[in-house]
């Protein structure tokens, strides 16, 4: 668990975070290529007095992640231009000074109301899984929240990847899965940063690393979706660091 001190820092980092996923997700037109919005991200991340947390990341030097339609998480921003249709997922992470915040989200160019619903449900996974995000819960409530949205719906969780603890490193103890058992796991206290993470997919819940080395697409070519925020954990409720919606 983090200071006062701490959480302000962490607080600082969550709205530079917040400011430059709003920022992507508005750039991310059709035309638009990813590494446009990697550089639109970088520059405001910069503006803002932040730094780049990928590139604590060994041999990682863009400001986000980029996945498109089956690719799932840790894209590598590309020359590919977005098009109608696209399911554009953005994550991004903010070192400022030395406090780690990370969140990502995943919008549809156009309209399709099957890939809609897709995102609603995955979108509220997140909201249920933050809401257990308070001190004497456990992991496996954030975990089981998740899961139980996510298959409620018809999709499935990705097991092999999982959010994760955030802060002084953009990855941290405990890891958090999307899947799990309520009750189970480490036991959460107040103050403590959270980057609690839906990815999920429309088909089958396996995904297989692409030949880049980076990017996990999914085994079937169904889409992927990815929605994630840095929290600090509550009394009563926990604290949202990175909402772009209200940056
Ligand atoms: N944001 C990713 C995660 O959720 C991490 C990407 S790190 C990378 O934890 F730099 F390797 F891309
Ligand atoms: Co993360």
């Amino acid at each position: 668990a983090r200071n006062n001190y701490e959480q302000g820092l962490m607080r600082k980092s969550g709205s530079i975070s917040a400011k430059a996923l709003r920022r992507a997700l508005e750039g991310s037109k059709a035309g638009v290529t990813e590494l446009e919005v990697d550089q639109l991200v970088q520059r405001e991340i910069y503006k803002l007095g932040g730094d780049l947390s990928y590139k604590t990341v060994p041999g990682y030097k863009y400001a986000t992640c980029i996945t498109v339609n089956d690719e799932v998480v840790h894209g590598i921003p590309t020359e590919r231009q977005f098009a109608i249709g696209d399911l554009i997922s953005v994550d991004l992470a903010v070192m400022y000074k030395g406090w780690h915040t990370d969140c990502a989200w995943t919008v549809l160019l156009g309209k399709d109301s099957e890939k809609e619903n897709f995102l609603k449900v995955g979108e509220q996974a997140l909201w249920d899984g933050i809401e257990k995000a308070i001190s004497g819960n456990r992991v496996g409530d954030i975990s089981a929240a998740i899961q139980k949205r996510v298959e409620g719906g018809g999709y499935n969780v990705v097991r092999r990847l999982v959010g994760h603890g955030v802060g002084r490193s953009l990855h941290e103890d405990p890891q958090i899965p999307g899947v799990g058992v309520a009750g189970k796991g480490m036991l959460l206290k107040s103050g403590m940063g959270l980057a609690i993470e839906v990815i999920y997919t429309l088909g089958k819940k396996d995904v297989v690393l692409g030949s880049d080395g980076w990017t996990f697409k999914t085994s079937d070519g169904s889409w992927g979706g990815l929605f994630e925020m840095t929290v600090l954990v509550g009394q009563k409720q926990a604290e949202i660091l990175t909402d772009w919606r209200q940056a």
